[in-house]
């Protein structure tokens, strides 16, 4: 079979699995395990295969048939400025995440070394990427998983960031001042889990998904370790976010606002806090 043989079968055979867009996953996948540009696919598309790259391809075709998140089975995705490793210890990074990056950034801009602190870290995709876009930050990054600080720990290493790594549970145990509070906690809510593409509900860890106390948890007790001034970035769910801002308000922070995402979407609210003394 040639290169375009097997990228056509490959495209067929995503879309009978229900992948949402098998002709570009067929693409990166290809392309991934032949160490090829994209462009190459085409530019090689009459090159015959032997067995063994055909054997080697078939193998990642078909964790992405059972629904693997592409970016699982790549090992490797694109979040704003860098190639974060990607794996079943935590969630994949989501665009969305990187508009939470963009408004952190903006909060912190023109302090020289700013402390900051991303509370779930997961594969660490916002606190190595305000690291990398503000090189003055002195990030902490905070996981309940020790799987996915760990992961968090070889992507700081692979790209050469610094990143204080710490177990905890929200803030427990944490002491500020932090110019920063930011999180991409988990907030989907058990009953929507059933109704969410295979590749969230049955590949991405459940505790990086699902969860209902953590927004407001991490709201309160973030007022004890940001310094006054200082300010809150949360991303929340899309039909939540007038809910997390009147919850901000209710529990003192001021200055509350909404960002959209790309997709027009309310994702990320944030607020500061500056108690009158
Ligand atoms: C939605 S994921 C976000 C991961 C990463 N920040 C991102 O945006 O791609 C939520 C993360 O919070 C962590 N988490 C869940 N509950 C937590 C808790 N109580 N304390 C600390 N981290 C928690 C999960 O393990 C997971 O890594």
């Amino acid at each position: 079979m040639t290169l375009g043989e097997v990228l056509s079968a490959t495209t067929g055979y995503l879309a009978r699995k229900g992948v949402d867009t098998p002709r570009l996953d067929a693409e990166l996948i290809l392309a991934h395990a032949f160490s090829l540009s994209r462009l190459q696919l085409y530019t090689d598309f009459d090159r015959p295969l032997n067995e063994k790259e055909r054997s080697e391809a078939r193998a990642l075709v078909e964790r992405r048939g059972r629904r693997e998140p592409l970016a699982y089975v790549l090992g490797e995705w694109g979040f704003r400025r860098l190639t974060l490793k990607t794996d079943a210890r935590a969630l994949v990074p989501r665009p969305e995440t990187e508009i939470v990056v963009e408004r952190a950034l903006a909060r912190i801009v023109g302090i020289a070394a700013p402390a900051v602190v991303d509370v779930g870290t997961g594969s660490g995709a916002i606190g190595l990427s305000i690291v990398d876009e503000h090189p003055g930050a002195r990030v902490t990054a905070i996981d309940l998983s020790a799987d996915a600080l760990a992961l968090a720990r070889e992507n700081a290493e692979r790209l050469g960031l610094e990143l204080e790594l710490i177990e905890a549970d929200l803030l427990v145990g944490i002491d500020g001042p932090f110019d920063l509070v930011v999180s991409n906690p988990p907030y989907v809510t058990a009953a929507e889990l059933p109704g969410l593409q295979a590749e969230v509900r049955d590949w991405e860890p459940r505790g990086a998904v699902v969860g209902d106390r953590e927004t407001e948890q991490l709201a309160r007790d973030a007022r004890r370790v940001i310094r006054p001034g200082g300010w809150i970035v949360l991303e929340c769910h899309e039909g939540h976010a007038a809910g997390v801002a009147a919850m901000l308000a209710d529990l003192g922070y001021l200055e509350v606002v909404i960002t959209r995402d790309l997709a027009g979407r309310e994702r990320v609210v944030e607020a500061t806090w500056a108690p009158t003394l």
